[in-house]
């Protein structure tokens, strides 16, 4: 027998149990990173054009499909939908899957920084210390890296274990307000750097011949991934909300919120960078570069508070991170609860240990372990981790997410979706039309511009 499907406590822990998914690596990792690579100011332009376009009315689109069926998503797809839904439903538990399994290694490493900026602080930065060669020996070491990622996987599961409302909200309660002090703190510190300026006019002037094809393709893919929309995450999230409460409020506030964040996370790391003579340089060789190899050094050399702000830093992107893993996991422990008819600590413990597997393969895939390593499926992604992020970021989400804009766009009636998006609560700013055409047209069709590109050009935006 099913038991009575659980809630959230109250509208405030599901915004922040979203914004928490929502925000994490994505947001402190990953879009900084990205910026930097298309040359700031049109990118970010662009990206924020995607969010408001494709990534707000998608985010309303899942969360509604969740709530008015009260199921996780093969289950809600198939009653919102059709019986066939129920396959895109699997496409994205599968893609939640894959990107758990290596989510889960980049978060060891944000563990290991907490504990090794903690150890600086305490009895001060070794001398002549190169914290990038401190990265690559971490990256090779794979037993290292499976006990860090199993730690944090280990978090993740006894957080999901707990369920919706005594595990979930209850850590994005805590965990998100102090995300929010901690990176004021550090916009703040950063604000009063010399490199401050320069770093705003490269996040915020746009110049539109630095951009390239792929920058524009990078910016709608990345919408998806920062926003955790294709999984079903937003679904199942919208599945706990009981039937009386706003959803294009919540919408606006959780993409308001991860927005906000990624702007800062961006302000704060290229202050940084473009206070330390010679530092542009060196930045850009690698992905996981900035917040590894070239941040944690600054913070003892040039960040005023250094001392106590770095292992903040650290705190606050594992903390970010775990709110992002609690809802990947959940997307896989929903589907067996649902589904398959599993009680959740069964079903939790059974997704995080199966998961865990090719986390550690992940993991042993930075040199560790040549076979897994060197195989190289698509082209330059070699190994494992590469692999799955390729496969993840450029096929599983934006396809998911073309098909649920379809889904809901098309085959779903006016009546249905504006019976759950119009009521007393809903805004001023939202306005019904407009939202169905973007779900009809725009959405469907900037999304189907990614895919055709990747599929006939080729383009990377990993
Ligand atoms: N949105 C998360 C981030 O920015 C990642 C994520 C993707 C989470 C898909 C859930 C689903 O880091």
């Amino acid at each position: 027998m099913s038991q009575p499907r659980e809630h959230w406590g109250s509208n405030v822990g599901f915004i922040l149990a979203a914004t928490g998914s929502a925000i994490g690596l994505g947001n402190l990792w990953k879009f900084p990173f990205i910026t930097w690579e298309n040359d700031g100011g049109a990118f970010v332009l662009l990206y924020l054009i995607c969010i408001l376009g494709v990534g707000l009315p998608i985010m309303m689109a899942e969360l509604l499909i969740g709530r008015k069926t009260q199921k996780s998503p093969v289950g809600a797809l198939k009653e919102a939908i059709g019986p066939w839904w129920g396959w895109v439903g699997a496409w994205g538990v599968m893609a939640g899957y894959v990107i758990l399994s290596y989510y889960a290694v980049v978060a060891g490493w944000s563990l290991l920084y907490f504990v090794r900026t903690v150890g600086w602080s305490v009895g001060g930065f070794p001398a002549g210390l190169q914290t990038g060669d401190l990265f690559v020996e971490v990256i090779g070491n794979g037993g290292l890296q499976s006990v860090l990622s199993g730690l944090f996987m280990v978090a993740t599961v006894g957080v999901v274990y707990f369920g919706v409302h005594s595990g979930i909200e209850r850590v994005a309660r805590v965990c998100l307000p102090i995300l929010f002090v901690i990176l004021v703190l550090l916009v703040g510190s950063a604000l009063t750097m010399e490199g401050a300026g320069e770093a705003l006019v490269f996040i915020f002037r746009p110049n539109f011949s630095e951009l390239e094809p792929g920058g524009i393709l990078e910016a709608l893919g990345h919408s998806f991934f920062t926003l955790s929309l294709g999984t079903g995450a937003m679904i199942t999230y919208g599945s706990y909300v009981s039937p009386d409460r706003s959803l294009v409020k919540a919408a606006g506030a959780i993409v308001f919120l991860d927005t906000l964040i990624a702007i800062f996370a961006t302000i704060i790391m290229f202050s940084v960078i473009f206070t330390v003579p010679g530092m542009t340089e060196q930045v850009g060789g690698s992905t996981a570069g900035m917040l590894f190899i070239s941040l944690p050094q600054l913070f003892y050399e040039v960040v005023p508070f250094g001392v106590a702000l770095g292992p903040m830093f650290y705190l606050l992107v594992a903390l970010a991170a775990l709110t992002s893993t609690i809802s990947l996991l959940e997307v896989v422990v929903s589907y067996f609860i649902d589904e398959r008819g599993m009680a959740r600590p069964r079903a939790t413990l059974v997704s995080g240990g199966s998961i865990f597997v090719f986390t550690v393969l992940s993991a042993l895939s930075f040199g560790a372990v040549p076979g897994l390593s060197n195989f190289e499926i698509f082209d330059g992604k070699a190994g494992v981790f590469a692999t799955l992020d390729h496969f993840a970021s450029n096929w599983a989400l934006p396809l998911g997410g073309l098909l649920i804009t379809l889904g809901v766009g098309w085959f779903m009636t006016r009546e249905a979706t504006e019976g759950e998006l119009v009521d007393e609560t809903t805004p001023g700013w939202f306005h019904y039309g407009a939202w169905r055409f973007f779900m009809r047209y725009v959405a469907p069709l900037a999304v189907a511009a990614i895919l055709i590109a990747v599929i006939f050009f080729g383009v990377d935006f990993s």
